[in-house]
């Protein structure tokens, strides 16, 4: 119901507070069910996608109290709960919850997660996984039933380092009995926040943030306070978007070598890049160059950050080819991009953008959440209106978006527009 207007044209200048990271807080919000007690999380992005999540919590037993961006989720009483298909099909990682869950309480049922627009997506990774682990996994009618006898110890090793695979199955692994070496592990940074948030409930984790991941079993776990480090996508799309205006934007409280991979294709295309200790700066003075992208696994550049910076190399001089290796079709800003002006063709995963001198204002659409903020960037360079419908997507991931922006200088609001609601689905699985 609600959209964005934009009017474009506005330098992006200042410095942005970076909030915390979703895809952490989502992996840590399975985790949680391990340890009878209450946990409690601070600076959890209070997005759609942890509230949704926070009510899947609920449904097996969870009581789940929001203070702001503090999150107390009480786990003293898990039982085998119901959840509903949707909020399961809504976001991706409530499949990362069986594991955790059936360690805790043996047996769990969830609907299956679907595919999502950006790609198949598919688990096998994690059934096979949770298969060495020692669960008994079925698919029934559209769900999964998994449930154990008792979680051992196990090698795994990972045909592909999938980020979800390798948190979810570490967080089975920390009630198994004996030792579980995961090999090819992913070594993105909310793998690395996990196994901090796993070792501070009492597990022994060792080796995460490289590609071998040895967990050695604990008889229990226990409740702990933990911080959820900043969102390193949000902290990507801020100097992104003051890339795109040719402003000068600082993003604060981070971790700068989390931004290596968009510092240096942000410096390559021309761009005066400054980093100090918990921040980067992104300044841009004259027109930026076209430049090649390809997206690969951490410390690659991140799949998440392509359509933003595909948008930006949109207004670049000379030829780019923006590269996308991680999903089949994360290309849905291309068209809607294309609406505005920017001249890209795309072949299969590969997007040949051609820069232009200007984009000019549209009715847009969102088609998921990165897309989404990639044409919220473009609307913020384009000559005149633009409006990007189906912001809903946008919300899973930005929290307090149009506000952040606005202090930068964006003339960007919400607004209530029912006759220009999209004919998108609420599902793209983040
Ligand atoms: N894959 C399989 N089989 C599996 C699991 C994954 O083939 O069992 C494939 C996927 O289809 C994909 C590749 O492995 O082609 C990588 O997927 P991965 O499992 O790493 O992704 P994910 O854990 O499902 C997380 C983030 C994504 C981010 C990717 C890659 C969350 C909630 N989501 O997804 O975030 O793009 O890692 O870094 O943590 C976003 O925030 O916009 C978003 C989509």
């Amino acid at each position: 119901m609600n959209v964005f207007q934009i009017s474009g044209g506005r330098q992006l200048v200042g410095t942005v507070d970076v909030g915390g990271s979703k895809n952490t807080a989502l992996a840590i919000m399975s985790a949680v069910v391990l340890a009878p007690g209450k946990t409690v999380l601070t600076n959890v992005p209070n997005l759609s996608d942890t509230r949704i999540k926070a009510n899947l919590l609920e449904r097996f037993g969870a009581h789940v109290v929001w203070d702001g961006n503090t999150l107390e989720i009480d786990c003293s009483e898990m039982y085998q709960g119901e959840a509903d298909e949707e909020s399961v099909r809504a976001i991706r990682t409530s499949f990362y919850l069986l594991g955790p869950l059936m360690a805790r309480i043996g047996h769990v049922t969830l609907p299956a997660p679907g595919g999502c627009k950006i790609g198949a997506r598919p688990v096998d990774f994690h059934i096979k996984g949770l298969r060495a682990l020692g669960a008994d996994v079925a698919l029934n009618g559209g769900e999964y039933v998994v449930s154990t006898k008792g979680l051992r110890g196990a090698e795994i090793y990972l045909d592909f380092p999938s980020a979800g695979a390798t948190q979810h199955l570490m967080s089975t692994a920390v009630l198994a009995q004996g030792v579980t070496i995961i090999k090819n592990a992913a070594i993105e940074p909310e793998v690395t926040a996990l196994a901090s948030f796993l070792n501070r409930m009492g597990a022994r984790v060792e080796g995460a943030g490289t590609s071998t991941i040895t967990i050695m079993g604990v008889e229990k776990l226990n409740a702990c306070e933990f911080r959820i480090p900043a969102d390193r996508m949000q902290a990507g799309t801020y100097l992104l978007a003051g890339a795109i205006t040719g402003g000068d934007v600082t993003v604060r409280g981070i971790l700068p070598e989390e931004q290596t991979a968009v510092v240096n294709k942000l410096r390559e295309a021309g761009a005066d890049v400054d980093e100090g200790p918990d921040w980067v700066r992104a300044s841009v003075s004259k027109r930026l160059k076209g430049i090649n992208v390809k997206t690969m696994p951490h410390p690659g550049f991140p799949t998440d950050m392509q359509q933003p910076m595909a948008a930006v190399l949109c207004l670049a001089e000379g030829t780019s080819v923006v590269e996308e290796t991680i999903y089949e079709s994360r290309i849905g800003h291309i068209q809607e991009l294309n609406r505005m002006g920017a001249n890209i063709r795309s072949q299969g995963r590969t997007a040949m953008i051609e820069g232009v001198n200007g984009l000019r204002g549209a009715i847009v659409e969102a088609s998921d959440l990165r897309a989404g903020a990639a044409l919220v960037l473009a609307g913020l360079a384009a000559k005149g209106e633009t409006t990007v419908k189906n912001i809903h997507f946008i919300d899973r991931g930005y929290e307090a978006f149009e506000k952040t922006l606005a202090e930068l200088g964006a003339k960007i609001q919400r607004v209530h527009a029912p006759d220009l609601d999209g004919s998108m689905s609420n599902v793209d699985s983040e």
